[in-house]
Formats: structure tokens, sequence, C-alpha cells
């Protein structure tokens, strides 16, 4: 049987890197048209309630979820990038983070909104976060504009971070896309070649 490579190595994305990637990008860009969505509809519309009880459930296991693939991406080795100019890969890492640092903020606002009377978290029926801080409306509303901005922020950064990996994919024609798709096994030090 083949062996799955789960872990990075110095030019390759390792599968658990990969498919955390791939789920969490699908469950934050559905949280961002979801929040647009429901944030206009109607209180006799049957997803007034269910659209933000979702949100706040999938918000809650991404939280989860960014936790684990901080501390995973901390303990791998990270993939080195594929040539370029050694200004360019440094801004190329700066966004990464900053992609993590507006999910991380969004994440916080959005407890800061839903807690804000002082009410828990239900999530998906199965536990309750507590508010930990005392009720305010003015912070409630003051967050929500927060999160609404960041939301905004976040997704032209994905925009921006799609339109880069496709320049690499089709222009540059290196492996840094394919790299993020299929992991293998190619653990030495040769650069995989250009296409
Ligand atoms: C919510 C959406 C997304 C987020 C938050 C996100 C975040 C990230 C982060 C933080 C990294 C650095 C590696 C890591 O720490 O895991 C990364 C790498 C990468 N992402 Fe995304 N990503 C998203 C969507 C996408 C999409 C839609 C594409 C392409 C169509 C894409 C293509 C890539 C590629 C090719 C890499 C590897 C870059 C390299 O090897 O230097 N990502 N992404
Ligand atoms: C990556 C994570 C998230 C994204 C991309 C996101 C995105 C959004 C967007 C775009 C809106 C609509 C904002 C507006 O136009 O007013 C929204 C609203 C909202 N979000 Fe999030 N959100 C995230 C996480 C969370 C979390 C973790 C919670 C709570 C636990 C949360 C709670 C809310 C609430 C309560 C609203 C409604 C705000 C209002 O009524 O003004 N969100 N979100």
């Amino acid at each position: 049987m083949n062996k799955i490579y789960w872990k990075n190595s110095l030019h390759h994305y390792g599968w658990m890197s990969i498919v955390l990637h791939w789920f969490m990008a699908v469950v934050i860009i559905g949280m961002y048209f979801l929040g647009d969505y429901m944030v206009e509809l109607d209180y006799y519309d049957p997803w007034y309630h269910k659209g933000p009880a979702l949100h706040k459930s999938m918000g809650i296991l991404l939280v989860a979820l960014l936790i684990f693939r901080s501390i995973w991406t901390y303990s791998q080795t990270q993939p080195e990038p594929l040539g370029g100019k050694d200004g360019l890969n440094k801004f190329a890492k700066a966004a990464h983070a900053s992609l993590y640092l507006l999910i991380l903020l969004l994440l916080i606002s959005g407890y800061l909104i839903s807690t804000a009377k002082g009410q828990g978290i239900n999530v998906f029926d199965w536990f309750e976060l507590p508010a930990i801080l005392p009720d305010s409306a003015d912070r409630g509303e003051q967050s929500g504009k927060i999160h609404a901005i960041l939301g905004t922020v976040l997704i032209f950064m994905i925009a921006l971070h799609t339109v880069a990996a496709l320049v690499h994919h089709f222009i540059f024609k290196d492996h840094t896309l394919k790299r993020m798709l299929w992991a293998n096994n190619v653990t030495s030090n040769q650069q995989p070649k250009r296409n």
C-alpha cells in the first residue's frame, strides 16, 4: 500500500496541511457569504434564526481548527518558496500571516457581538460557550461594525491570495498550487522542477 504523507517537507505540504487549508478555506468563504446574507433577512424568513445559529456554531468550530492548525503549522517544516525574489517571498509570508490574523480577529469580534447581551453561544446544540464579559449593547454594536469591516478585508485578501496562486500556476508555471493540492513523496532537498 502507498504511504500517506501527513507531514510537510522542505518542498511539499503534507496531507494534514492540505486538508486543513482547503477545508478551512471552504468554511471561511462560506461564513462570509452566510454572514452577508443573514444580516439582510427579515424576521419572518425561516433563516432569520437558523442563519446566525449556523454562522456562530461554524465560527466556534473554526476556532478549534485554527488552534489545531497553528500548532500543526508551528510544529512542521515550512516548505520553501519555489524560487522568486526575496522581497516577494517575504511579502507572501506576510500575506499568509495576515490571513491568520484576520481570521483570529473575526473570531474574537464575532464572539463579542454574540455575547454582548450576556447570552452564551449554543454550538450545534452540543454545548454552550459562556459569555465571559458583562452585557454591553455598545460593545455589541462596535464589534458588529469591526466584524463587518474585517470580513470585507478578509475576502479581499483571499481574492489577492487566489490570484497569486493562479499567477504561480499559469504564468510562472511552478508547483506552488500543485503542492497545496496533492502531497507526494519528494522529501529530498531537490527542488521540484518547473513545468
Ligand atoms: C479562506 C481562504 C484561504 C485562506 C485563509 C488561505 C490561507 C493560506 C495560508 C495561511 C497559507 C500558508 C500555508 C499554511 O499556513 O497553511 C496558504 C497557502 C496556500 N494557499 Fe491558501 N488560503 C485560502 C484560499 C486559497 C485558495 C482559494 C487558493 C487557490 C486557488 C489557495 C492557494 C494556496 C496555495 C497554492 C498555497 C501555498 C503557497 C506556498 O506554497 O507558498 N488558497 N493559504
Ligand atoms: C472567519 C470567520 C467569520 C467570517 C468570515 C464572518 C463574516 C461575517 C459577515 C460578512 C457578516 C455580515 C456583517 C454585516 O454586513 O453586518 C457577519 C455577521 C455576523 N457574524 Fe460573523 N464571521 C465570522 C465568524 C463569526 C463568529 C465566530 C461569530 C460568533 C461566534 C460570528 C457572529 C456574527 C454575528 C452575530 C453577525 C451578525 C452581526 C449583526 O447582526 O450585525 N461571526 N459575519
